[in-house]
């Protein structure tokens, strides 16, 4: 029914499970679907021509505006932190206060840099962050069949809101929460709107606005898109949830990863810096 679940990127603990769950969200079609997606690492590629990609937050740290020496301490903040973001050998609990820790000092860092609001577009055209492969395809079958996507990111929502927006596929459908960037009357960045959201709380209690969900109370059918662990509980808010798929990109420490991922997660791709694999369940599903 869906022939892209036979590339070899996809990995399943359980195919039949799947393959129900997808036909009875077929069942429900475009009004009872919502999708529900990371940004960083989920919609935008990990990795090109063997080098890696940006995240939000690395557009900023790498861009022309940053001084030698605050790009310096970016950069060392990535080596001592991400490691302890993606260890499958700790626990969340253990990561909670060192992500905290890093998204606070990276945002202090940020905030003494001068950055303009007007700078935001700059940096984005002159970074290599790309959207996965078939992005158009994702976010124009959302449109075209009115699914709601509301994509969740402990980025910076200003730079992802304008790759999307440069990418031209920035439809009515989306609704973005995210870590915004202050700015003062004169344009100048002086710091990040709360709540701080990073990898591991993407769930209720930084969503203020639990509004969104209840008025999509009536789509019971969720695709959940992610390539953390801390991407599962990203549709805690939604109430009742009939039937759920999770979709999760293994990009980085595959092979000591592969089990956890494939107990948590109903599909995982494998170093797959395509959305192939849900465009073809979605056209399937709408
Ligand atoms: O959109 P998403 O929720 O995936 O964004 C979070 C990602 O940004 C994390 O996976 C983390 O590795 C990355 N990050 C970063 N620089 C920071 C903080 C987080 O690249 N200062
Ligand atoms: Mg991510």
């Amino acid at each position: 029914m869906v022939p892209e679940l036979e590339k070899a990127t996809v990995r399943m603990k359980n195919p039949e499970q799947v393959k129900k769950i997808i036909s009875l969200l077929r069942k429900g079609g475009a009004g009872r679907l919502q999708v529900i997606s990371d940004f960083d690492m989920t919609l935008t590629r990990f990795g090109f021509n063997g080098q890696r990609c940006p995240t939000s937050h690395n557009i900023i740290d790498n861009s022309r505006v940053i001084s030698e020496e605050g790009r310096k301490k970016l950069k060392d903040l990535l080596h001592y932190y991400y490691p302890i973001e993606i260890d499958p050998y700790r626990t969340v609990e253990d990561k909670l206060p060192y992500m905290v820790e890093w998204w606070t000092k990276a945002h202090n860092l940020l905030s003494q840099q001068r950055i303009l609001k007007s700078d935001i577009a700059q940096m984005v055209k002159e970074s290599d962050v790309m959207l996965r492969d078939g992005f158009n395809i994702f976010f124009d079958q959302l449109h075209q069949n009115k699914v709601p996507l509301f994509i969740f990111s402990a980025g910076v929502g200003d730079v992802l809101e304008e790759i999307i927006h440069l990418a031209g596929v920035f439809h009515p459908n989306i609704q973005v929460v995210s870590n915004y960037m202050d700015f003062d009357d004169t344009g100048v960045l002086q710091g990040f709107k709360a709540p701080l959201i990073h990898t591991y709380n993407k769930n209720n209690t930084v969503l203020k606005n639990t509004e969104y969900f209840q008025q999509l109370c009536t789509r019971t059918n969720v695709l959940l898109l992610g390539d953390s662990m801390g991407d599962l509980s990203m549709a805690d808010g939604v109430a009742d949830v009939e039937n759920f798929l999770r979709i999760g990109f293994l990009n980085d420490r595959v092979e000591e990863q592969r089990r956890k991922y494939t107990e948590s997660y109903d599909i995982v791709l494998e170093k797959d810096e395509t959305l192939d694999v849900v465009n073809g369940i979605l056209k399937f599903v709408l």
